[in-house]
């Protein structure tokens, strides 16, 4: 099975795109606003906080960038006027930043100053290394005006100690996450590209430092090996839990949300939703070890 697994997760762009979209539905709440403030309301009640992302990514018009701030708007009105414990996640590119980078700036500022009149974070996820530069600087430059603001890293890239190093003598507040994207292996660090397990000394490597520097971090992984260490490290070093918390993706590893839940842990939960899931969808799908399984439950369920 682990072998049909492999090979699913390779074949997985073939898959029709109405199968996609069953399976798809434990990682997405949903195409609406609506869809997803009702999962976010049975998150909260669970006592689990989000952070909400609109789907779309790199964008091909300015009318494109501004349709996903006026949606960013209408969900930062939401989470006021249902005063639900959410903070948003943002795509830079999802704003146009690989189209005009100014504009984008522009329009995330805009964003991110209504999320600071409602006292909601924002969020900039982190994404291809053809981004990371660009992002680092916009965030550096929203991060002088705001407080509301902060970051994704990812360990599976070289050049994140350097960046952590810059980024925590600003005191910004961060996420870290192994990556996500199929990058040049000249990227990356040390065997990453063979085996995910190979990032964890690098992962912990970075949490470390938020906690020697007294900086909130997100522990984004559902990597139960490297929650435990993460663990026995704040534990070790006296770490207060109200300076991290564990974050993951809706519908991946729900008994482990809830476990830590259970410990008194903070934990943030991902919530996509949108029309544009099939790019998020497939990298969900690729990334779960018991894609095949899935495959053929939808298949049957036809
Ligand atoms: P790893 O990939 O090693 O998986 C560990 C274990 O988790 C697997 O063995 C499996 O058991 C389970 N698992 C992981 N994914 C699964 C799935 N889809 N279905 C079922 N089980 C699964 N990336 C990025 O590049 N930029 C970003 O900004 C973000 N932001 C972000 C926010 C949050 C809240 C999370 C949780 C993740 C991200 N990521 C991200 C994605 C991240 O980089 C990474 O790709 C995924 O979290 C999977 O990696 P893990 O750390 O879970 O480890």
């Amino acid at each position: 099975m682990q072998l049909f697994n492999t090979v699913m997760a390779h074949a997985i762009t073939w898959v029709p795109r109405a199968l996609v979209q069953k399976i798809s539905r434990r990682y997405i709440a949903g195409e609406s606003l609506d869809d997803a403030v009702g999962r976010i309301r049975q998150l909260n009640s669970l006592g689990f906080k989000v952070t909400i992302d609109v789907l779309g990514e790199t964008v091909s018009s300015i009318q494109q960038t501004e349709n996903t701030a006026d949606e960013y708007r209408r969900v930062l009105n939401a989470i006021q006027d249902h005063g639900l414990k959410a903070s948003i996640s943002v795509k830079p590119t999802a704003l146009g930043l690989l189209l005009d980078t100014q504009h984008c700036e522009q329009l995330l500022g805009k964003i991110v100053t209504i999320a600071e009149r409602h006292q909601t974070l924002v969020c900039m996820d982190m994404e291809d290394v053809s981004c990371t530069q660009k992002e680092i600087d916009l965030f550096a430059n929203l991060a002088s005006g705001h407080t509301n603001i902060s970051l994704a890293l990812q360990a599976y890239l070289q050049r994140t100690y350097q960046d952590l190093d810059s980024l925590l003598l600003t005191r910004s507040s961060l996420r870290i996450c192994k990556g996500i994207y199929l990058e040049d292996r000249s990227h990356l660090v040390d065997k990453a590209w063979n085996d995910r397990s190979e990032i964890n000394p690098h992962f912990m490597n970075h949490i470390a430092r938020c906690f020697e520097m007294g900086t909130f971090v997100g522990v984004a992984t559902h990597d139960i090996a490297l929650i435990d260490q993460v663990i026995e490290l704040a534990r070790s070093r006296d770490i207060d839990k109200t300076m991290f918390e564990f974050q993951m993706l809706l519908g991946v590893c729900e008994p482990l949300q809830c476990k830590l839940l259970g410990m008194g842990f903070s934990v943030r939960i991902y919530v996509p939703y949108g029309k544009d899931w099939y790019a998020y969808s497939m990298r969900r799908m690729k990334e779960n070890p018991q894609i095949a399984g899935y495959i053929l439950q939808a298949l049957m369920s036809r």
